[in-house]
């Protein structure tokens, strides 16, 4: 039997994070230059039913059987045999690989369950729709995140642009003219339970002033989606600029990111903000073809680790 391999895209969320857990609208889009994959293969050498796994990004060798019931690749793993109602696996070996830096808002830990959850169902001859494979990486991001809203898992699933609502069905979000951004990355690990926690915290101290600025961040990608589909991306870097704002107000930005925030706009970005669950991680700024290189480098300079342009498109991915 041939190696079944899956991938999965990272992902960038555009507008709408920490205040979609509180059930405000967020944009999020797939970002196809970084990817988790994952290979399975029939290793009819080993017992019966064992399963290898190798995830060498995270120096992780063992047999399935060896790891914790609640480790993320043996949940994402045993969703699929409860899903398809299988005893167990048959044997064979496990290898997950991802280009995405982790704990970086790129979405790692949704790509590789996405990627892993794909290949295991294909591996067992039925693959899954992308609307389980969404759910399944989903209880997997609870493991990561304490209370995700569920954008991370979607929009990878889906490998489309997407305006998400936590709880209702997916829309898909048009993008009639492609727009180019540079991500950067600040280097700085944050895992977004950490800031989804204190947001919390800080929510339950003074529920009125954050609803207020949930609402106004809500506001901010209601508009933003309009401005996409209208054809006018170049209208949405006051947005970034604005939302980017009202998450410092939220206390989810940091020195660094409001750094690289600022060089990004001097060197020419239509607008910028931090992405993700914030305090590190990464921030995106908007560009024309013309300033990407030049807000790259500023961004290096200001102490980026890493950059990346991508540009922004309706994908084929899977319909919804
Ligand atoms: O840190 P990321 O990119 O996985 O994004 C988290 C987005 C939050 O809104 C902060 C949390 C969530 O579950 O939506």
């Amino acid at each position: 039997m041939p190696a079944i391999r899956a991938t999965a895209p990272g992902k960038i969320i555009l507008f709408g994070e920490h205040a979609v857990v509180y059930g405000r609208p967020a944009l999020a889009v797939p970002v196809t230059q970084v990817q988790a994959r994952a290979v399975v293969m029939a290793a009819p050498g080993l017992a019966t039913g064992e399963v290898r796994l190798e995830a060498p990004d995270i120096g992780l060798q063992a047999a399935l059987a060896e790891l914790p019931a609640q480790h993320p690749l043996v949940v994402a793993i045993q969703g699929v045999v409860e899903e398809l109602g299988v005893k167990r696996l048959p044997a064979c070996r496990i290898r997950l690989t991802s280009t995405i830096p982790i704990a970086s808002g790129l979405g790692s830990g949704a790509a590789a369950a996405v990627a892993l959850i794909r290949a295991v169902s294909t591996f067992l001859g039925r693959p899954l729709p992308p609307e389980k494979v969404s759910a399944l990486a989903y209880e997997v991001e609870k493991i990561h995140h304490g209370t995700p809203s569920g954008i991370d898992n979607t929009v990878i699933a889906y490998g489309q642009p997407v305006y998400f609502v936590r709880s209702q069905p997916l829309q898909r979000l048009r993008v009639p003219v492609p727009f180019t951004l540079v991500i950067g990355d600040s280097g700085i690990p944050s895992p977004t339970a950490a800031t989804v926690a204190d947001v919390r915290q800080a929510w339950q101290r003074d529920p009125q002033r954050y609803e207020v600025l949930f609402d106004a961040i809500g506001a901010v990608a209601q508009q933003a989606r309009q401005q996409l589909e209208g054809g006018q991306p170049s209208e949405l870097g006051t947005l970034m600029n604005e939302n980017h704002r009202l998450l410092q107000e939220l206390g989810v930005s940091s020195a660094e990111l409001d750094t690289l925030v600022e060089a990004a706009c001097q060197a020419g970005a239509l607008g910028a903000k931090l992405s993700g669950g914030g305090r590190g991680g990464n921030m995106i700024a908007l560009v024309t073809e013309q300033t990407a290189s030049a807000v790259a480098q500023a961004l290096q300079a200001a102490g980026a680790r890493q950059t990346l342009i991508t540009t922004v498109q309706e994908t084929a991915g899977v319909d919804c």
